[in-house]
């Protein structure tokens, strides 16, 4: 075995100012600032550095800098060196205002001219958009009237001048019409290099190692095709109930929540065909294009290849658990999906007749996120007292969470005398080889948008894709409503349409939990 390594050959990002918008929100509290704190924490951080809170409330830069310092303990997962917390909350300022207010710019314009002043940060900014969506269009539009967000496109081209980027949180749109009024809006005022629209789920080290086991291995390749492989299944199982988010997810549900984001993330990464080089708009390209060629569906196509579920009472980890009606601020008759199964086909050579089976869904059996490639049985029965169909599935695994791992499930002989099979499988977990220092999870996301790298960050054509794809389930779920609605018992495995869904084909789910 390897000895384990954290270490890391990378530099420390560009200096730069970061201007947060939703500063007094969870997102920055629990995962930016300590994001911000493990990148220090690993020399990554630039030495010249500010940070800019925008938010309604009303506050003080000194107050926003201690209510930061308080609760980094709870969230960076590690002790708190002050060394280094000052190198992160050392140049700290709060901006009261209105994201619509013009005047809300003309104050950040005055506290980046200090920093930058006081700090060398060069004049790079990065803004991130940590608001709810509808501040993301306006918040542009003013970043574009302001001049904050302008870059000299001349020096930028030779890779000089400050740089000006902008991330973007999800939801990115609800539907394909308004993504592409959103993409289009941004990309009047900024450049297609300065947006940076996040996916937490590429931040995941097990999901970026897909590109790795796929393209580093020669082992795999040859067989990622329809000559070997028979089905994919990708699982995003959440334990999780919707709890506080009620608001939100009543009026967004598990398919517009996780699918054409999260899910469609991991079903690109599996099915792209090797990019030309591992940069960014190589991989994006390659992303997008599968994507563009899934098989759209027509309503009654839609209807056919999906289940739609919501969660009735149950237990949950022994936790008995209210129906989803039930949930604070949702409506006591939603339709709301908090579960969804799709079957996907891939119109391409790689992948022609091969199903991708995708579920996601809340108040289910055990958090598990996993992509289950299934190849193909052996075509003979050799083996005299095990037939065919009992011999043990060909599975490769790949665990993203909890058990981060890699799994090929294979046959084996059982000791002795006679032939008997059974199923065994060989598991590679990561922290038997790697030690992983603690993380939010956006560490990688923040400093790759720090140092202009953009291979992790979804193109506008790729994330139009992804609602191009969901669209037409939208759609079919919108007309059918009730009709469609399955239910599924909190703390299940999900509704047994679901178990139909791959039953049809002659297939089954892999378990959860
Ligand atoms: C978010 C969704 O984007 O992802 C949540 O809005 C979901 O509903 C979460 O719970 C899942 O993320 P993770 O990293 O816990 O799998």
């Amino acid at each position: 075995m390897t000895p384990k390594t954290g270490a890391t050959t990378a530099r420390p990002a560009d200096p730069c100012c970061l201007v947060i918008f939703g500063a007094s929100g969870d997102l920055t509290h629990r995962l930016l600032v300590p994001a911000l704190y493990n990148l220090a924490a690993a020399g990554l951080l630039p030495q010249a550095f500010g940070l800019v809170g925008v938010a309604r409330s009303p506050s003080s830069s000194e107050a926003f800098r201690a209510d930061l310092a308080k609760s980094l303990p709870q969230f960076a997962g590690r002790p708190i060196d002050q060394n280094v917390l000052k190198r992160v909350l050392g140049c700290v300022a709060y901006v009261q205002g209105d994201p619509d207010d013009d005047s809300t710019y003309t104050k950040i314009g005055q506290e980046l001219a200090r920093i930058e002043r006081e700090r060398s940060t060069r004049g790079n900014r990065l803004f991130y958009l940590a608001t709810p969506p509808a501040g993301f269009a306006p918040i542009g539009r003013h970043l574009g009237e302001s001049g904050l967000a302008r870059e000299n496109g001349a020096d930028r081209a030779a890779d000089r001048g400050p740089w000006r980027r902008v991330i973007i949180e999800k939801p990115f749109g609800t539907d394909l019409a308004s993504a592409h009024a959103l993409n289009e809006k941004l990309l009047g005022i900024l450049k297609e290099d300065q947006i940076f629209r996040i996916d937490h789920y590429l931040g995941k080290e097990t999901v970026q190692n897909i590109m790795v086991l796929r393209f580093a291995n020669g082992l795999f390749e040859p067989i990622w095709n329809r000559n070997h492989i028979d089905h994919v299944q990708i699982t995003v199982a959440e334990s999780l109930t919707v709890g506080r988010r009620g608001n939100y997810y009543d009026t967004t549900g598990a398919l517009r929540d996780m699918v054409p984001n999260h899910l469609f993330q991991l079903l690109s990464l599996i099915a792209m065909e090797p990019p030309s080089r591992f940069a960014a708009d190589a991989v994006r390209a390659e992303k997008a294009q599968v994507l563009e060629a899934v098989q759209i569906p027509t309503t009654a196509e839609a209807l056919h290849n999906s289940v739609r579920a919501q969660y009735d009472n149950g237990f949950v980890e022994n936790q008995p658990i209210e129906p989803y009606r039930k949930t604070k601020d949702v409506d006591p008759r939603s339709t709301t999906e908090t579960y969804v199964a799709l079957k996907l086909m891939i119109d391409n050579w790689r992948w022609a007749d091969v199903p991708f089976y995708l579920r996601t869904g809340k108040a289910l059996r055990g958090k598990q996120t996993e992509v289950a490639i299934k190849f193909k049985q052996a075509p003979i029965a050799m083996f005299r007292d095990t037939p065919v169909d009992r011999l043990a599935e060909n599975f490769l695994v790949i665990g993203i969470q909890p058990n981060d791992c890699i799994g090929l499930e294979f046959n084996a002989k059982v000791p002795g005398p006679s032939i008997a099979l059974g199923g065994v499988s060989m598991t590679f977990r990561y922290d038997d080889y790697f030690e992983a220092a603690p993380s939010t999870g956006y560490e990688t996301l923040i400093y790759d948008c720090m140092t202009g790298d953009a291979i992790l960050y979804p193109r506008a054509d790729g994330i139009e894709a992804g609602w191009r794809v969901v669209q037409p389930f939208i759609d079919a779920f919108r007309d059918a409503r009730d009709r469609q609605l399955a239910k599924y018992r909190a703390g299940s495995e999900g509704p047994k349409e679901a178990d139909e869904l791959l039953a049809r084909d002659g297939r089954r789910w892999r378990p959860i939990g």
